[in-house]
């Protein structure tokens, strides 16, 4: 009965792509106790140490006490609460836009957006490296998509061009742009005002997924355009969690009201899922008043990038243009790679290896992320244990 299931995993064995899970038994923090082996922990979206937070702990605890620990009903029925409704005008007011609406995560918040947004007649122009959730999302709404190489906005123009002059005179009823702020592998910023600007030439509108910026880049922790200093910009929509640097759970979707009351009635993953749990409502609402209202975790986390990016450089690795907590360092050959990320790991460092089909061929990477939350004394064992190990191994 289950001899085709057997046979891919045996394939997914044979081709070193099989993947396990690992077994965290402590709390979530800079120092995990992962697999029964204590590790510093360089593999966390949880870029502010938030995910530990006392203030978010009590705002869960404080809503678990009154509301219950379930909404009992997806939100267009009766799982409504008013918390639900508070997190979304501060998210709104957070990321400088007029509304937002919450979904369960954010790949679902992806689903939700793109499939209803996008459809029959609408063209979508599509990053090469942008998230899984992005590339599903595409997958699945009837919208025509292509995928232009990576940031590179010349070819993104011809592939458009190409695609109007094919598609005739009565053009597409909706184009797209999606792209991360930052991208999840390579720890890159998208040029967004440029890509905006293209948007401004076709009428095209921008979807921008900041999951990883968010809490990150930016002065205020606002993200992409809050780095690149554009303000509540009517062609962009963008989609958010709250699980990464917010260190909650829960997607969102930031922009123009009539975006948003449009997503109310065709998002599926809104409309037929439950709504989240109060307590977790709590917990993000929590981590966006201490990014309002302190700025230590964001200057902590990039002291954190600038002292890595040095020590780093220093030891002799090659990696790509550091500007983000995402640091990947190339390794090239897969094997190694994961040899190399095995060899961290015995010695208390958990940076996890990224290969193929993650990654293109001879890119593979040790992909370091980096938390507000990491001790000067943590970086330094971790810079150590890359450069012995990596000289022993032969990488360096
Ligand atoms: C760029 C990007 N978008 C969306 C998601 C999905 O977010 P969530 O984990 O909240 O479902 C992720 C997380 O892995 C991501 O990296």
């Amino acid at each position: 009965m289950f001899a085709h299931f057997q046979k891919e995993l045996n394939r997914l064995k044979e081709k070193g792509l099989y993947r396990a899970l690992k077994k965290v038994s402590s709390s979530v923090d800079t120092t995990v106790i992962i697999n029964g082996r204590e590790v510093i922990l360089f593999s966390s979206n949880n870029y502010l140490g938030l995910a530990n937070h006392p203030a978010l702990k009590k705002a869960a605890i404080s809503a678990l006490q009154n509301y219950g620990s379930g909404a009992g009903a997806s939100r267009l029925i009766s799982g409504n609460l008013e918390i639900h409704e508070k997190l979304e005008q501060r998210i709104a007011a957070f990321k400088k836009c007029s509304a937002a609406i919450i979904f369960s995560t954010g790949y679902m918040a992806n689903i939700g957006a793109i499939t209803s947004l996008a459809g029959k007649n609408d063209l979508i122009l599509s990053d090469q490296l942008n998230h899984a959730s992005i590339i599903d999302a595409c997958r699945l709404s009837e919208a025509e998509t292509k995928i232009y190489p990576h940031k590179d906005f010349a070819a993104l123009e011809e592939i458009l061009r190409q695609a109007i002059r094919r598609h005739g005179k009565a053009g597409y009823n909706n184009i797209f742009f999606i792209t991360d702020g930052i991208f999840s592998m390579d720890g890159d910023i998208t040029p967004l005002p440029d890509l905006l600007k293209i948007a401004e030439q076709y009428n095209a509108l921008v979807i921008l997924d900041d999951a990883h910026a968010t809490g990150v880049i930016g002065n205020n922790g606002g993200g992409t355009p809050e780095y690149f200093d554009i303000a509540d910009n009517k062609r962009l929509i963008q989609i958010g969690t709250f699980s990464k640097a917010m260190g909650s759970l829960g997607g969102y979707v930031v922009g123009h009201e009539l975006i948003v009351e449009f997503l109310i009635n065709r998002a599926r993953s809104f409309i037929y899922s439950t709504a989240l749990p109060p307590s977790v409502v709590a917990a993000s609402i929590a981590a966006i008043d201490i990014l309002e209202n302190d700025k230590t975790l964001l200057h902590s986390l990039q002291n954190n990038i600038d002292r890595f990016k040095k020590g780093i450089a220093e030891i002799g690795y090659d990696s790509m243009e550091i500007e983000t907590p995402i640091i990947p360092i190339i390794i090239g050959d897969a094997d190694l790679t994961m040899k190399f990320a095995d060899a961290l790991f015995e010695k208390g460092v958990y940076a996890p290896g990224i290969r193929p089909p993650t990654v293109p061929d001879n890119q593979s990477r040790i992909r370091v992320s980096l938390m507000s939350s990491h001790t000067e004394d943590q970086i330094n064992t971790a810079l150590s244990v890359f450069e012995e190990e990596g000289k022993r191994l032969g990488i360096i």
